[in-house]
């Protein structure tokens, strides 16, 4: 692969064998600035700030009026990826691919696409084109010579193959089957769960770490499994049916409940189930505020996604509420946009239903509403059973959890982690009640106020 970042190397050259600095050499004095002048007034700019539409004329030896542009605007996340595709076609064609600068007299710039933890827990990094213009002579991209273009700064986000306009339709095939690979495995982020945050008003997408959430670890009636694994089905079992039928695949889920009764580790459980078959991606308060539209334009770099929106209720509001209900009516659209998508799963969380606007329960914005109750005593057993099994002690845990009345899932979890801070791996059935009735394993002040 070779660098170029000025436009005096490389090239048309001006004879057989003959190189610009040759010729200029044996010109005289006139001739030369004659020659300078000439160049600029054909290049337009001076020639060491060449355009990336000047680079691609030099290198498809066309005239700038037969050079074709076919451009691909998509969202943030989907230009990193387009950035690596590239980086390994790079890799692939090697020497023969020339390097040029992005314009404005810059150097070629590349930046870093975070792929996560590997299994070592090791923080793994590529580094992928951010902007420059690359040009893959004829029979390595495509049977014809093409430059590629990439700018990855927010406010400009461009991936275009520049050709001549008689190779434009193999510029355009070129570029569908880059946007083909998005959703293949060529994308390293896709299947994988994700956190979306905003930052300068655009969208962010890094992997999030590893859910291993399981089922067995949430102690949940079995009606609400029933109801999540119909939701379920519109990603699994029936979704080749529901597409053949043209009854659309997606599907919004709003679970709610009071806290800690875990909705938050329903959704990773869901999550994790649908890792490799769906893209999961976690919306941060931010994202969800300011650029959810955006957020949902990202399923297109991946192909079938999962949005999750946790504690929705804490960005939106009722309409009769008053304040700001931009971000209400922004949510309401862009549910409603949602359906022109495919394969887009939905699933917010919020503590109370009823503080969300009825049109956003309305059932073509969710289609299905899963309340989760506060756990009864069986339930509490069992949740304490989770904890306190590994320990072996011997502890009778239905009557513990008769002293446990109207605690919730996270109310039992945090009486057991008081205790293990209070006497380590092991206590009594007496000291494990004294935490539970005493009530110092709450936080004195109301946390979800305050914190
Ligand atoms: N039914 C349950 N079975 C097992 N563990 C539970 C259950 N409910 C809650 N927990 C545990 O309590 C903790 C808090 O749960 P989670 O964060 O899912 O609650 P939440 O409903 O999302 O609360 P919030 O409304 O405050 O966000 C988690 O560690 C979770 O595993
Ligand atoms: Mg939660």
């Amino acid at each position: 692969m070779t660098i170029q970042e000025s436009d005096t190397d490389g090239g048309r050259r001006p004879g057989p064998g003959r190189t610009v600095d040759e010729i200029l050499a044996s010109a005289t004095e006139e001739g030369r600035s004659t020659l300078k002048v000439l160049g600029e007034l054909v290049g337009n700019e001076p020639a060491s700030v060449a355009s990336p539409a000047q680079f691609a004329t030099r290198h498809l030896r066309i005239d700038p009026l037969a050079l074709a542009s076919t451009r691909f605007t998509g969202p943030s996340t989907s230009l990193s990826i387009l950035g690596n595709l590239l980086r390994l076609e790079m890799e692939k064609h090697g020497e023969r691919v020339v390097i040029g600068s992005p314009g404005d007299g810059l150097p070629p710039t590349w930046s870093q696409l975070d792929l996560g933890l590997d299994e070592r827990g090791i923080n793994r990094q590529v580094t992928v084109p951010g902007r420059l213009v690359a040009f893959f002579p004829a029979g390595t991209l495509a049977p014809a010579g093409l430059c590629i273009l990439v700018d990855d700064r927010h406010w400009s986000r461009e991936f275009a193959i520049l050709s001549s306009t008689t190779d434009k339709s193999v510029a355009e095939t070129l570029l569908a089957s880059f946007r083909e690979r998005l959703k293949s495995p060529d994308n390293p982020l896709r299947g994988r769960v994700l956190q979306a945050s905003v930052a300068d008003g655009c969208i962010r997408v890094g992997v999030s770490p590893a859910i291993d959430s399981r089922r067995e670890g949430l102690i949940l009636p079995e009606e609400v499994w029933r109801e999540i694994d119909v939701f379920l089905a519109a990603a699994t079992t029936r979704r080749d049916l529901l597409r053949s039928l043209g009854l659309g695949t997606n599907r919004g889920l709003l679970v709610a409940g009071p806290p800690g009764v875990g909705k938050t580790h329903l959704v990773r459980v869901i999550a994790a189930s649908l890792v490799g078959q769906y893209t999961t991606i976690l919306a941060d308060a931010g994202s969800m505020r300011h650029a959810l539209a955006d957020l949902y334009a990202e399923s297109d770099t991946f192909g079938p996604t999962l949005v999750v929106l946790d504690d929705i209720d804490l960005v939106l509001g009722h309409r009769d509420a008053g304040g700001d209900n931009s971000s209400l009516a922004d949510f309401l659209a862009t549910l409603d946009g949602v359906r022109q998508r495919e394969d887009v799963l939905t699933i917010a969380t919020t503590n109370d239903p009823k503080s969300l606007d009825p049109a956003a329960q309305r059932s073509s914005r969710f289609d299905m509403i899963v309340s989760l109750p506060m756990p009864d005593a069986a339930s509490r057993a069992a949740i304490l059973g989770r904890h306190l099994v590994p320990l072996g002690l011997p502890i009778d845990l239905h009557a513990m959890a008769e002293h446990l009345e109207g605690a919730t899932g996270a109310d039992v979890r945090e009486v057991v982690r008081r205790a293990i801070l209070e006497h380590g791996s092991s206590f009594t059935q007496v000291q494990l009640t004294d935490i539970a009735l005493s009530g110092r394993w709450r936080a004195n002040v109301n946390r979800r106020k305050y914190l």
